[in-house]
């Protein structure tokens, strides 16, 4: 299994797996966004073969952008294909988005949402990589779910290596 950074010809299939994986889906112009305007930090894992199993789709965040004073990452979606879970691979794609994240762009800080219901996710982000939840964000999502907001402070990260 091979990571690496995503390139604009992987978008199809990362929208496809997000398609597969999440209830939250982004039109293509999305996609494109991301990948051209902040392109070392998302990340794709591929099989042997060369097809995307799992990704990473980040973006930074400006001071001032989202009420926030310091520059940070922020991880839009991640996904794994079902067959290539608990191989700890959304683990190395975290990890390499939030180094990117610190050393090019010097963000201090990575924030995502996450579903309150979402055990795996949660376990990822708290557990093993060592997010903490800032606040809680009511009905945030579509269904009416709460959301966790979650953050990682990248000064301390110390979790774990890629
Ligand atoms: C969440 C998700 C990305 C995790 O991907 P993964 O590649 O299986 O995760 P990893 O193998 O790197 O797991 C790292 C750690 O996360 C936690 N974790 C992962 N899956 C878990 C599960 N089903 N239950 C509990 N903890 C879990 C564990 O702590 C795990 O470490 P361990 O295997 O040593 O116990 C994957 O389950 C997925 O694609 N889910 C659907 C999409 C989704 O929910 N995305 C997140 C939206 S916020």
């Amino acid at each position: 299994m091979n990571i690496r950074v995503a390139r604009v010809e992987d978008l199809m299939a990362m929208q496809a797996a997000n398609l597969q994986n999440l209830p939250e889906n982004y039109v293509m112009k999305f996609w494109i966004y991301h990948a051209m305007t902040w392109p070392q930090i998302s990340f794709v894992a591929e099989d042997e073969k060369g097809r995307v199993v799992g990704y990473v789709l980040a973006k930074i965040e400006e001071p001032g952008e989202e009420g926030s004073e310091e520059v940070h990452g922020h991880v839009n979606s991640i996904s794994v294909l079902r067959t290539y879970r608990r191989l700890g691979l959304a683990k190395r794609l975290m990890l390499l988005s939030q180094e990117a994240m610190a050393e090019i762009y010097g963000a201090k800080f990575v924030s995502l949402h996450v579903r309150e219901s979402n055990k795996a996710a949660i376990g990822l982000y708290r557990d093993t990589l060592g997010f903490e939840v800032a606040k809680v964000e009511k009905k945030y999502y579509g269904d009416g779910e709460d959301a966790f907001s979650m953050r990682l402070n990248l000064k301390h990260t110390g979790k774990g290596k890629v």
